[in-house]
C-alpha cells in the first residue's frame, strides 16, 4: 500500500509538471482528489487494513493529499501569473511615444472685433439688436429717406430678390425696425452681414457693419461726439485723436464722417492713410426728421444720432492687414496669426 501511494505521488508530480492550462489543472484535481479520484478510491480501501496499518496509511494519505493540493495551488499560481504577464506584454502601451497634438481653434478676427465692439457698446449702456439679412426695400431705402433716384438703389449696387425685397446693403434698416418696435429713450447697436455687388482688393460682396442709434429727448450732436470719441478710444486706445468732417447721408442731418489718427503711422503720414495722417472710420449724424417721421416719432419731441462703421476696416487697422480678401479665403495660416 505504501509503495502504491509513493508511486502515485511520483506519478502526480510528473503529471502536473506537464500541465499548461487552468482547465488541465482542474482535470488533474478531479482525477486525484475528486469524489471518484485516485486518492479517494484508495481511502475507501482503508477499511480493509489492519488496525496497526490504518493510522500509518491514513497519515500518509493525508500527507499525499496535502502535497497534491499544494502542487495544484502552486501550478495554478504559476499559470495565472504567466497569463497575466502575457496579457501585460500584449497590451503594453509605449508611453514614450509623443501623442497627437490637439489643435485648438480660435475666433475669426472679424468675429473677435465684432465681439469687442459689442462689448464696448454694452458697457456704455447700448442694447444689442438684430435684423434680417434679407430685407424689405422699404426698410433698406424708403424709410431711411433714400430717394428713388439714389444710385445705391441701382441693380449694380444692390442684390434684389424682387422689387420689394433685397439683401440689405447696410445695417441701417435695423434702426428702422428697432424704432418701429421700441419707444424712446434707447440706445442700440447692431452688428451683421451686408451685401453689395462689388469685388476687388477693398470690396467683397459680403462684409460686416456695425450700426448704432441713440434716441431720446434733447439728444444732441455733443452727445454724438462724446460717445463716439469715447468709443474709439476704447477700440484703439486712450488718447486716440479723432476728428469729425461734414458729410452727407440721406438718413442723417447734419451728417459727418469721423476719422481717427492713423493707427499705423500715428499721424505722420503713410501708405495706409494716404499720407493724410487720418483714417476714415465711420459715418454718423443726427437722425433726419424724415426718418423719425417714417417710424411714427415726433421730431419735435425726440431727437437722436446714428452711426455706422465697417467691421473689416476696423479689424484691418487693429491688426495691420492690408488685403480685405484674406478674411474670407479661410487660409488657416492667415487666421492662426491673431492672438
Ligand atoms: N449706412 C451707411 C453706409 O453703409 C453708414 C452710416 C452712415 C450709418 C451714417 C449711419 C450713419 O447710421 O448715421 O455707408
Amino acid at each position: 500500500m505504501k509503495e502504491k501511494l509513493s508511486l502515485l505521488k511520483t506519478q502526480a508530480k510528473e503529471e502536473i509538471l506537464k500541465l499548461n492550462t487552468l482547465q488541465e489543472v482542474e482535470d488533474f484535481r478531479i482525477k486525484y482528489l475528486g469524489k471518484k479520484g485516485l486518492i479517494t478510491e484508495i481511502s475507501k480501501g482503508m477499511k480493509n487494513l489492519s488496525s496497526e496499518e490504518r493510522p500509518v496509511i491514513g497519515q500518509l494519505l493525508n500527507e499525499i493529499r496535502e502535497e497534491i493540493t499544494n502542487f495544484i495551488e502552486s501550478k495554478k499560481e504559476e499559470i495565472t501569473k504567466a497569463l497575466k504577464e502575457k496579457q501585460l506584454k500584449e497590451e503594453v502601451i509605449d508611453i514614450t511615444l509623443s501623442g497627437k497634438k490637439v489643435e485648438l481653434g480660435r475666433l475669426h478676427p472679424l468675429t473677435e472685433t465684432a465681439n469687442l465692439l459689442k462689448k464696448i457698446a454694452m458697457d456704455m449702456g447700448f442694447d444689442v439688436a438684430d435684423g434680417p439679412e434679407i430685407e424689405l426695400v422699404k426698410y433698406n431705402f424708403d424709410a431711411l429717406n433714400i430717394p428713388e433716384s439714389h444710385p445705391s438703389r441701382d441693380i449694380t449696387d444692390t442684390f434684389y430678390i424682387s422689387d420689394e425685397v433685397c439683401l440689405r446693403t447696410q445695417t441701417s434698416p435695423v434702426q428702422v425696425r428697432y424704432m418701429l418696435e421700441k419707444k424712446p429713450p434707447f440706445r442700440m447697436v447692431c452688428v451683421g452681414k451686408v451685401y453689395r455687388p462689388d469685388y476687388d482688393v477693398s470690396h467683397t460682396p459680403m462684409f460686416h457693419q456695425m450700426e448704432g442709434l441713440m434716441v431720446g429727448k434733447d439728444i444732441s450732436f455733443a452727445n454724438l461726439k462724446a460717445i463716439l470719441t469715447t468709443f474709439m478710444e476704447k477700440v484703439f486706445g486712450e488718447n486716440t485723436k479723432v476728428r469729425f468732417r461734414p458729410h452727407f447721408f440721406p438718413f442723417t442731418e447734419p451728417s459727418a464722417e469721423m476719422d481717427v489718427e492713423c493707427v499705423i503711422c500715428k499721424g505722420k503720414g503713410c501708405r495706409v492713410c494716404k499720407n493724410s495722417g487720418w483714417l476714415e472710420i465711420m459715418g454718423c449724424g443726427m437722425v433726419d426728421p424724415e426718418v423719425l417721421k417714417a417710424v411714427g416719432y415726433n421730431p419735435d419731441e425726440v431727437s437722436g444720432f446714428a452711426f455706422g462703421m465697417g467691421i473689416e476696416r476696423i479689424t484691418m487697422l487693429r491688426h495691420g492687414i492690408d488685403d480685405l480678401r484674406a478674411f474670407f479665403e479661410n487660409d488657416t495660416r492667415f487666421l492662426k496669426q491673431f492672438k
